[in-house]
């Protein structure tokens, strides 16, 4: 695991884009792993501008979405397929048609299982994702895989967290609206990617930074799978690295 420290969260998404754009195939269609939340909300500017400078192999790649809320109706503008067409189909220029992302609207458990299991097939036919792209959860949660989460767990349903709830009540006109599951790509599924870059900033983020980075690898700080990568790349501002030892 490297781990790149860097003053500024604007520094964060300057070497994050050039650290997945080194890292994406040229010679074929690319698979970008992709993440939502603010962390990212740089990087993906960044890649933008990669894609229009010519430095980004755009027009044929495929984004597989990291997880999604369920019962969210199609289009709900917190639904993660809408979030990341928006950040991320519209701002680097991936074609919508090849952007996946599991489908939390399934009437019931059986329905949304069967989605989950069309999520892990979907990344096997693209030949799996070149580039994972992750933020951290204050909790050390990685995608939705909260405290707790078997190291080798694929997409599957889960329940989210009190503490996840709360943090993404901001995007929610009331926390009783932020939902209670979500489909998710398992620890196993994102340890599968070919290299993951982590981005974090803000003190916020810096215990669980620290728990992931330095503590041991454990399913109580999930994100501690990156120690197991062999080729994951963590980039934090000062704020983030600030209680790394
Ligand atoms: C997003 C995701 C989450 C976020 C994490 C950090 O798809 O799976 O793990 O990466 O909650 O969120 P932000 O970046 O908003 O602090």
């Amino acid at each position: 695991m490297e781990v790149l420290i860097v003053p500024t969260p604007d520094d964060v998404a300057d070497l994050a884009a050039s650290v997945v754009v080194d890292a994406l195939p040229t010679s074929r269609p690319p698979v970008l792993g992709l993440a939502t939340g603010s962390s990212p909300l740089g990087l993906y500017r960044r890649l933008g501008e990669a894609a229009a400078a010519g430095h980004l192999r755009v027009q044929d790649a495929s984004g597989v979405a990291l997880d999604e809320y369920v019962g969210l109706a199609g289009g709900h503008p917190e639904s993660y397929r809408t979030v990341l067409e928006r950040e991320v189909c519209d701002v680097v220029g991936l074609d919508r048609a090849r952007l996946f992302v599991p489908d939390g609207t399934g009437a019931d458990l059986e329905a949304l299982i069967a989605a989950a299991r069309r999520h892990e097939e979907r990344i096997v036919a693209l030949g799996g994702v070149d580039v994972q792209i992750l933020g951290i959860g204050a909790n050390g949660h990685l995608g939705f895989n909260e405290p707790g989460s078997a190291l080798s767990s694929r997409t599957r349903v889960k329940r989210l967290s009190d503490r996840t709830r709360a943090d993404n009540a901001r995007f929610f006109a009331s926390p009783e609206d932020v939902p209670t599951h979500c489909i998710t790509q398992g620890l196993g599924t994102i340890l599968s990617a070919r290299s993951l870059v982590l981005v974090a900033t803000g003190a916020a983020k810096a215990t669980a930074v620290a728990a992931a980075l330095e503590g041991p690898l454990t399913a109580s700080c999930p994100a501690s799978v990156l120690q197991w990568h062999a080729d994951a790349v963590v980039v934090l501002d000062e704020d983030a690295a600030a209680m790394l030892a």
